[in-house]
């Protein structure tokens, strides 16, 4: 192990992404720290990653042993002065560009000179958060996939910025938690899965609003035709329409480009409330466990 390999993670945000994260990490003998503003956060998040690996271990996938002790790995803090010992910081909270650059100017007086400073951002590029740091050759995204715990891949994206050091380093950190990362060598809004599945939508709200099949009827073609294991309009449902909105919104903010705005159907279904499955109505119709609802007409 030489000097610059990664030995302790920080992760701050205990959101949906973040605590996930640092479970990851923890499995793979990590110690983490987990940083959150809101004590709140950081009881739910643990809450919720109790019960995430309560299912591994009846399936059989962890020992109770395993997980015990990736527990013990995991400090759950409000305090962010305990990061001052990461060789890695992973931020994962609120997707605001100003809230991202003041913790990382507050971060990098905390930790050492070496320290990497990763962003887990699906749509900021970490060169825009760069410029509030004295060492912006340190900073990069890498960018989990939700749910952290399961999804393989991992997009490390290297900005102009970025050192080669850093994107070596953070590539190899990838592995080690035994994820497959991909290496963006120049940095696009959106990196690679994004973009391409913002397409497959795109498409999909095309021949939806246009009258040329049902929701349902473009989601049985992706499954059966194209081996997708899931439909367009199920997976807004499940990420939430909101995401969707806000995203195209940002995009178009940025380019000024009509096209990049929300479609007509999702911004309509915003206004509503039909957020997705999280709102009990989206696309489809969800139960209160969550469950869809077969419409029968
Ligand atoms: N949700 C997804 O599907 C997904 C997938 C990939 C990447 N991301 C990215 O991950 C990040 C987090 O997303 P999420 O869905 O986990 O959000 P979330 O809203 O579930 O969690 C964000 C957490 O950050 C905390 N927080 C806010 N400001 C903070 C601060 N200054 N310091 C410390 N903690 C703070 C909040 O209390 C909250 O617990 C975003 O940048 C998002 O783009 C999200």
């Amino acid at each position: 192990m030489n000097n610059m390999s990664i030995q302790r993670v920080a992760v701050v945000g205990s959101g949906a992404m973040g605590s996930q994260i640092a479970m990851v990490c923890a499995l793979a003998g990590y110690p983490v720290v987990l940083q959150d503003v809101r004590e709140e956060s950081l009881v739910k998040g643990k809450e919720q990653l109790k019960k995430q690996m309560e299912k591994r271990v009846t399936k059989g996938k962890l020992t109770s042993n395993e997980v015990k002790q990736a527990f013990n790995l995991i400090t759950f803090t409000t305090s962010l002065d305990e990061l001052s010992e990461a060789d890695l910081v992973i931020e994962a909270i609120i997707e605001k560009l100003d809230a991202k650059k003041e913790l990382f100017q507050n971060v990098e007086k905390i930790v050492s000179e070496q320290t990497i400073l990763a962003t887990n951002s699906s749509t900021i590029v970490s060169s825009k958060i760069a410029e509030a740091v004295s060492r912006p050759e340190n900073v990069c995204n890498i960018h989990f996939f939700n749910p952290a715990l399961v999804m393989e891949l991992v997009e490390v994206v290297k900005g102009p910025h970025t050192s080669n050091q850093t994107s070596e380093r953070c590539m190899d950190f990838v592995r080690s938690i035994n994820k497959a990362p991909v290496l963006l060598k120049k940095e696009i809004s959106g990196f690679i899965a994004n973009r391409i599945l913002g397409k497959l939508m795109d498409e999909a709200l095309f021949l939806y609003e246009n009258g040329y099949a049902t929701h349902d009827e473009i989601d049985l073609v992706c499954k059966k035709a194209l081996n997708h294991p899931i439909g367009p309009f199920a997976l807004m449902d499940l990420t939430g329409l909101d995401v969707n909105y806000y995203v195209r919104m940002q995009r178009f903010e940025e380019s000024g480009d009509e096209n990049e705005k929300p479609s007509k159907v999702v911004a309509e279904k915003v206004r509503k409330g039909e957020l997705g499955k999280k709102t009990g109505k989206g696309f489809y119709e969800y139960d209160e466990k969550g469950r869809k609802v077969e419409v029968v007409l």
